[in-house]
């Protein structure tokens, strides 16, 4: 098995790119969530490695939760149907949450996700995450603490994955199209 680097065609964000991104929005959420005792809802799989850079650089102390949503099956389209493999362990009644979130592509997970938790009662939901794909939307979000807009090509790292592999690249990246092959896009 070739080195997982000789596998990308081009690097997209940099790591310090996306370090720079994640300290700048836990600075303006810190201020923001200073007095709300704030529950940060990471989707998994993929929002993890955001989750963990951006509550370290938070100067708040916060709750963390995960729900982990899949929509993508092994391939490079969304399936449009949101299926929930593992629910949260709080509960969100009269809670301030914060969703962090990797990607927005159709919109249809954040969108599901956003009305879900305020069906179930919480105060107030807002958004982070770290890339967003506006050429791709389908469904319309809100996203209070947006990141990086990023053009229409399927990406992995740092959390992101191609049929559950690639998650662990330190930056954001493209692949080669031979590791998509089988698939067209
Ligand atoms: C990916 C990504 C987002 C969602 C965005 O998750 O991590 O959660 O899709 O796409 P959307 O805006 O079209 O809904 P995926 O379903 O691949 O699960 P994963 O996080 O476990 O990889
Ligand atoms: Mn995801
Ligand atoms: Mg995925």
């Amino acid at each position: 098995i070739a080195d997982v680097k000789e596998e990308i065609d081009h690097e997209l964000v940099s790591r310090a790119q996306i370090d720079a991104k994640i300290h700048e929005m836990a600075a303006q959420v810190s201020q923001d969530y200073r007095d709300k005792n704030p529950l940060v809802v990471a989707v998994l799989k993929g929002a993890v490695n955001t989750l963990v850079e951006f509550t370290e650089a938070l100067s708040i102390p916060v709750q963390i939760d995960f729900m982990s949503l899949s929509s993508y099956g092994s391939g490079t389209e969304s399936t449009g149907t949101v299926t929930v493999r593992q629910d949260l362990s709080a509960d969100v009644r009269g809670r301030h949450i914060l969703i962090v979130e990797d990607i927005i592509d159709s919109g249809r997970t954040l969108a599901w996700l956003v009305d879900e938790l305020k069906r179930r009662g919480a105060a107030s939901v807002e958004v982070f995450a770290l890339l967003n794909k506006p050429s791709r939307r389908e469904v319309d979000v809100e996203v209070k603490y947006p990141g990086y807009e990023i053009p229409d090509e399927f990406v992995v790292g740092f959390g992101l994955d191609y049929d559950e592999r690639y998650r662990n690249l330190e930056s954001i990246a493209v692949l080669k199209p031979s590791v998509y092959q089988g698939e067209q896009a």
